[in-house]
């Protein structure tokens, strides 16, 4: 079968409602943190995309006994330090950060050696910042560069560390979290600000926990070694897979689109606030709490006139993985649209800023990349009548969805390829655009 697809023409207005695959990143942290746990832990919507799968796959590996029944994926966790090792354990992380950077948060005190391995992508990425502070913790590394595949040896006697968490990484915050779990006495995070579904999670698990929260730095204080209760979780929608139809609705002429039950975090919305100062509207309704993490249904419309924006580099964390598509309502402004401080998307599943880039290129539209700023000269006109070839992007889920997204909004003739890539993390992506009436061969 090929793995490509053609889109030949722009998709018509339409008025729909939507629902969305569950959050990738509570999905991940649910079964990580319910491995911990002597009980039995429930959770219904898990997000089943090949970076969850890969995260089920490890912790079967590691001796945790896994269920998936219909909708609903139950795991008797093997309690802190449980985990059985065997001889020459080989853990694939597949495509995902979140899961090879976590995963080893939980390995400081493997028994015995331990290899953990990628795809193409993942051994791209930079694994030194979780190699550094987990050295603290006193386990025992082996990589080239802190590059992938990587070997771990725990120890047996950790030590509770302080840590500074500078980049505004989730994953490395998390990952030392998850070491601080297994650790007795108090392991102390300085973490400039970045998604907190860890901290929430380990809240509502009653984990002894505290966070004095800073102007841009947060204080985080685990105290380990305590008993983990049984997580019973119905995963929300993930806002990053929502962010494709929000803005496809956005840049579609007379659409409506209401999206239902969708995580919309604090530390998770700064596509919200950017597109809000671009003149998109998006209202937020039937907000609930649900343990801890905040959802509500969202209700998008399309949008006549986008503004330029000068990007504040204060939502960068909280959107990180929403540039790609905001570059696209960019293109749209009438103007110049800037954004900075931007280096750490280049160390995503492709180097993201210059993908930015090179799509913009494809469809006209003007602009100058940096190591980590991007100027984009907006076209209010945009229309799109070449043919235009998207291949070669490290499989990059978020790089084809967008290309996807581009091309039903903006027109032309587009061949885009590895299709598989939405597996990673948004299975239902293609029947979602058809069911919203696009026509893609
Ligand atoms: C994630 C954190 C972010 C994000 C990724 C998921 C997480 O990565 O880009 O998609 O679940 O913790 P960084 O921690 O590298 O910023």
């Amino acid at each position: 079968m090929s793995n490509f697809i053609k889109i030949k023409n722009k998709i018509s207005n339409f008025n729909k409602k939507l629902s969305i695959d569950g959050d990738k990143s509570l999905s991940i942290r649910w079964a990580l943190l319910s491995s911990q746990s002597l009980k039995k832990s429930k959770a219904s919507n898990l997000l089943l995309s090949e970076d969850v799968v890969s995260t089920l796959n490890c912790l079967k590996k590691l001796g945790v006994r896994i269920k998936i029944k219909r909708n609903v994926c139950e795991i008797i966790g093997l309690g802190l330090n449980g985990f059985k090792y065997r001889n020459n354990l080989i853990l694939d992380a597949g495509n995902s950060g979140t899961l090879g950077r976590l995963v080893l948060g939980l390995l400081v005190h493997s028994k015995k050696k331990i290899k953990l391995k990628g795809d193409k992508s993942l051994s791209k990425r930079d694994f030194l910042r979780v190699i550094k502070p987990l050295e603290k913790f006193g386990a025992k590394f082996n990589s080239n560069c802190g590059k992938l595949p990587i070997k771990v040896l725990g120890t047996d006697y950790s030590k509770p560390i302080r840590f500074f968490e500078n980049r505004g990484s989730a994953q490395c915050k998390s990952s030392v979290m998850f070491a601080a779990l297994n650790t007795f006495g108090e392991t102390i995070i300085k973490a400039k600000k970045s998604r907190d579904h860890s901290e929430i999670l380990f809240k509502h698990l009653r984990l002894p926990i505290k966070i004095i929260k800073r102007n841009k730095y947060d204080i985080i204080k685990i105290k380990g070694k305590h008993n983990i209760p049984a997580l019973n979780y119905k995963i929300p929608s993930d806002i990053s897979s929502a962010a494709f139809f929000i803005i496809l609705t956005a840049l579609t002429k007379n659409s409506s689109l209401k999206i239902k039950n969708v995580n919309i975090n604090p530390s998770r919305i700064g596509v919200f606030y950017i597109l809000k100062l671009m003149g998109v509207k998006i209202s937020k309704i039937n907000i609930k709490n649900y343990k801890g993490e905040k959802v509500a249904d969202l209700i998008i419309k399309s949008t006549d006139k986008i503004k330029p924006i000068n990007c504040p580099i204060k939502f960068n964390s909280s959107a990180i993985d929403e540039f790609l598509l905001i570059f696209l309502v960019a293109a749209k402004a009438k103007g110049v649209s800037y954004f900075k401080n931007l280096s750490e998307l280049n160390q995503k599943e492709s180097p993201r800023l210059k993908w930015g880039s090179k799509i913009l290129n494809k469809i006209g539209i003007k602009n100058s990349v940096t190591k980590s700023t991007i100027k984009i000269f907006g076209n209010p006109n945009l229309r799109i009548e070449k043919k235009i070839v998207i291949k070669d992007f490290l499989k990059d889920h978020r790089v084809f969805m967008t290309s996807v997204i581009a091309a039903l909004a903006f027109g032309g003739e587009w061949k885009i390829f590895d299709k598989d890539s939405i597996n990673t993390s948004f299975p239902s992506f293609l029947k979602k655009i058809d069911y919203l009436g696009a026509k893609i061969d």
